[in-house]
């Protein structure tokens, strides 16, 4: 029997013992947290209420000294790698702050009806950048669903949550500094009524508190310089032509952005990136430059003049030098720039990560430029493509079955060891221009996150598609049992959730 069919964990553990019996089910569990160590990390209310949210009949109670469930501190393993020791008479999960919660996730994972069985297990993730992207532009979602898909990173083991907040159909990140952004950006007219919504800060706080008691950092994303409708559209002098413009109902891509040429442009994004600086307390701020046409700057004066004065010989290049600016901006922050792989063109700002969408060649470029990655191709992480042929699977374009992902290898062969190493690993996308309801949402990520996750987590060589289907069968039910809308690989008949 091959170790994936011993348990149900996914993503695969690195190592797992089988022990001798099983730790029964009791409806009453303690749970004590190893004082120590330089953290004040406490992860027990975190278990405790993945546990009850899985079984609605149990309680937890945190206690201090002997337990059923021990956290215990070590210095010795690597970030977020952790050892889970199961025996008939105890349960101990031992890790630093980040290893605590990923082995709470396997733990809350390897919950059967009758316990869990005694085992040793020992892990530690392949990749440091296991992401999950979400567009909340193209529909907004109050943040109970925002928390929703953070657990399920959590509970995954991955660790990145990028939160695309603009667009052409919506800007959802309220802003001291603009009070239109909420005001009229947020909105658009959808059959003569208004549709949107937007994040206050104290949401942003709220989901960066969430995000941090599961040790997931939180990437924001201001779109720049393209998918700007809905900034111009409270802000139309900061276009090329001065407008006038709304905030869009419909999906594209669209020839008005950011004037390259006027100062005004600059004076309100990095008022913009200042505040989204002071509120996210990670390294990264995306800033995405994918898909920015160059229509309106070919005969625009102001960007041909910025052209003339800084010897930029063309539009490409005008964007190459709009990007590095707000690189540039974003590193006097102590912040540092992601960029979708389009950055690449007119040449690639010094400091910039680069995401890798359209195919990989922009993630091999990059990484062979020494610039760090992070792969997330149509190819395979597109999680608003199909899942199948059946004519009625909902979903955009093309088709990204969940055997298709599972195969993914993020780290491009063409690579060298060197350039490999700048593989910070992988994510996928929920882009929801065709995602109006979170069910439907969930549907379109599940199960296809579980296989990313164990891309992300396993090294390549590791992976089996027999036993990840098998442990997947065991698995569906977890996601049952913890409430979330999935597509069954298998049955024939579906129906499907609005
Ligand atoms: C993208 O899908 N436009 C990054
Ligand atoms: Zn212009």
């Amino acid at each position: 029997m091959s170790k994936s069919f011993m348990h149900s964990l996914i993503p695969l553990p690195k190592t797992y013992r089988k022990g001798e019996g099983k730790f029964l089910w009791k409806s009453s569990l303690s749970i004590s947290v190893e004082q120590g160590g330089e953290s004040d990390s406490d992860p027990s209310h975190l278990l405790s209420g993945w546990l009850t949210r899985r079984r609605s009949d149990l309680t937890c109670e945190i206690v201090s000294g002997v337990s059923d469930i021990q956290f215990a501190c070590s210095s010795e393993l690597k970030d977020e790698a952790y050892r889970l020791d199961i025996t008939p008479d105890q349960i101990k999960i031992t890790g630093g702050p980040s290893g605590w919660v990923r082995g709470a996730a396997a733990l809350t994972m390897l919950l059967e009806s009758d316990g869990w069985p005694a085992c040793q297990v020992e892990d530690e993730p392949q990749f440091a950048w296991r992401g999950m992207h979400l567009d909340v532009s193209r529909h907004f979602y109050p943040i109970r669903f925002v928390k929703r898909l953070i657990d399920l990173i959590a509970l995954h083991r991955m660790n990145t949550f990028h939160w695309h907040l603009t667009d052409d159909q919506g800007w959802r990140i309220a802003i001291d500094a603009f009070p239109q952004l909420a005001q009229i950006s947020a909105w658009r007219d959808r059959d003569g009524e208004s549709y949107g919504g937007f994040y206050t800060a104290e949401d942003v706080k709220e989901i960066l508190a969430y995000a941090e008691e599961r040790k997931i950092q939180v990437v924001p994303e201001i779109e720049m310089p393209g998918h700007a409708l809905a900034a111009l559209s409270a802000f139309p002098d900061l276009s090329c032509t001065g407008g006038h413009f709304r905030v869009s109902n419909t999906c594209g891509i669209f020839d008005d952005v950011y004037c390259a040429g006027k100062e005004s442009t600059f004076a309100f994004l990095e008022k913009v990136l200042s505040e989204v600086c002071s509120l996210f307390p990670g390294p990264y701020i995306h800033v995405g430059g994918d898909e920015c046409p160059k229509t309106r700057w070919k005969s625009c004066p102001d960007c041909q003049n910025r052209m003339r004065e800084q010897g930029l010989k063309n539009e490409n290049e005008l964007q190459s030098w709009f990007v590095s600016r707000m690189g540039r901006f974003l590193q006097s922050h102590g912040k540092c720039m992601i960029g979708w792989d389009e950055i690449l063109e007119g040449g690639l700002p010094p400091t910039a990560v680069v995401m890798s969408w359209q195919g990989i060649k922009g993630g091999i470029e990059a990484a062979r430029l020494g610039h760090d990655v992070i792969m997330s191709p149509t190819s395979h992480c597109y999680f608003d493509y199909r899942q199948s042929t059946e004519p009625e699977e909902p979903g955009n374009l093309g088709i990204i079955p969940l055997e298709t992902v599972y195969g993914y290898d993020p780290v491009p062969e063409e690579l060298d060891a060197e350039a490999a190493s700048r593989v910070l690993g992988v994510q996928a996308n929920i882009w929801t221009e065709r995602m109006p309801t979170w069910k439907l949402l969930e549907y379109m990520t599940l199960p296809r996150l579980c296989a990313l996750a164990e891309v992300a987590w396993v090294p390549s060589e590791d992976k089996c598609w027999d036993g990840f289907q098998s442990r997947l069968e065991h698995h569906l039910h977890f996601l049952k049992e913890m409430g979330y809308t999935y597509r069954h690989p298998l049955r024939a008949k579906r129906e499907f959730p609005l």
